[in-house]
């Protein structure tokens, strides 16, 4: 359990406990099942209403997969997802439907994600239809209103999303998610597809309807400066793995898994006089068909505690300071004990180590 609930608190709004989600690859004339692909691989954190949790990790690492299994867009492989403690993985049919209208998503690409042939107005009122939260004049008077609270004029209800540009469309994907009145919206890469001088005005949008409504979100980005503008906490992803789950706050002063070091350190620097020391990570990020053993990082890992423990010895997340939670045996503290490090090759213990990522004048 990631976090510090007791048993008296309700349960958080949402909760994922070890979630898994693994996809057979099939090849050959027969298309025999070959490999498994292991997108998320025992995934936990929990989400309170209001908070965001933002996740990050370099391409291909499970992120969207993560977002998309909460949501049963695809089924998990096994796991637990609680939403309000009530368990969404074994609602069916209506009951399935009611518990989804509150988990709602937001798309990367604001130009694949709406139907072309269907209006503005069409698209904002499609789930106010299908949840029957109201029909004809009502629902006419909430898509208008809804529109105009993701910043368009309610009268573009009648036009086509082909008028519209990314930032515009990306709003009217917003009021879409919002019709349903959801308590949780997965963000995956919202602005990722916009310009930056739109990216800022999108992301004020999100806060503010969170801050109105009191949403939580999961804020999918590999852009960790607009992460540090929109997260409660963060969960650093490494090949379907949760290695770092920390405040904000705590992860951008002190990252202590050696993977979010590195990309921590290669964050450009606004100021074209400073610089920062990159830490550069050696090739690409391995498959997860067939991940290094052991510490998935050990082949990349610039920590100089690394040794053949760490190919040997898959890191719990671990607590290192209260809710500062890190999958690695090199970080003080750490519940894989020394003897237990050096039956599996250890030479180096444990210590402590936190590279200076502050940017100085070049
Ligand atoms: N339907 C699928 N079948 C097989 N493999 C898949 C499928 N969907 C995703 N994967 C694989 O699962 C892994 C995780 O993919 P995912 O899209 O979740 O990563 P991501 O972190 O969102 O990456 P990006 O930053 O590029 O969006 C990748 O190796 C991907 O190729
Ligand atoms: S467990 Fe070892 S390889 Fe993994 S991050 Fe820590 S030091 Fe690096
Ligand atoms: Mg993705």
């Amino acid at each position: 359990m990631t976090g510090n609930q007791s048993a008296a608190d309700p349960p958080p709004l949402l909760e994922v406990r070890n979630l898994v989600k693994h996809f057979p690859v099939h090849t050959g004339l027969l298309g025999r099942k070959t490999a498994v692909v292991r997108a998320v691989d025992g995934v936990s954190f929990a989400i309170s209403a209001g908070e965001t949790l933002g996740v990050v990790g370099e391409s291909g690492c499970g992120k969207t997969t993560l977002g998309r299994a909460i949501l049963r867009l695809i089924e998990p492989t096994s796991g637990e997802i609680l939403v309000e403690g009530a368990d969404f993985r074994a609602v069916r049919g209506k009951k399935l439907r009611a518990m989804r209208r509150h988990l709602q998503i937001v798309f990367q690409d604001p130009f694949s994600s709406l139907n072309p042939r269907m209006t503005i107005g069409d698209a904002v009122r499609e789930g106010i239809v299908i949840h029957r939260l109201a029909e004809g004049a009502e629902a006419d008077r909430r898509v208008r209103h809804l529109l105009e609270e993701v910043g368009l004029h309610g009268e573009i209800a009648n036009r086509y999303p082909h008028e519209f540009s990314g930032g515009q469309r990306q709003r009217i994907g917003i009021a879409r998610a919002l019709a349903v009145q959801p308590q949780f919206i997965v963000c995956d890469e919202p602005v990722s597809a916009l310009d930056v001088s739109v990216q800022a005005q999108v992301v004020n949008l999100l806060l503010d309807l969170q801050r109105d409504r009191r949403l939580a979100y999961l804020f999918i980005s590999h852009d960790l400066r607009v992460v540090e503008q929109v997260a409660t906490r963060v969960a650093v992803m490494y090949l379907g793995r949760v290695v770092e789950l920390a405040t904000a706050d705590a992860l951008y002063r002190e990252p202590l898994m050696p993977y979010s070091q590195a990309l921590l350190s290669a964050i450009p620097v606004p100021d074209p006089v400073t610089r920062r020391e990159r830490i550069v990570l050696s090739g690409d990020v391995p498959s997860p068909a067939n991940p290094p053993t052991g510490c998935h990082f050990h082949p990349r890992c610039h920590h100089p505690g690394r040794d053949a423990a760490c190919a040997r010895i898959s890191p719990p997340l671990e607590e290192k300071a209260p809710g500062h939670w890190v999958a690695c045996i090199k970080q003080p503290p750490t519940t894989v004990p020394w003897d237990v490090q050096l039956q599996h090759g250890a030479t180096n213990p444990p210590s402590r180590y936190l590279p200076d990522l502050t940017a100085i004048r070049a």
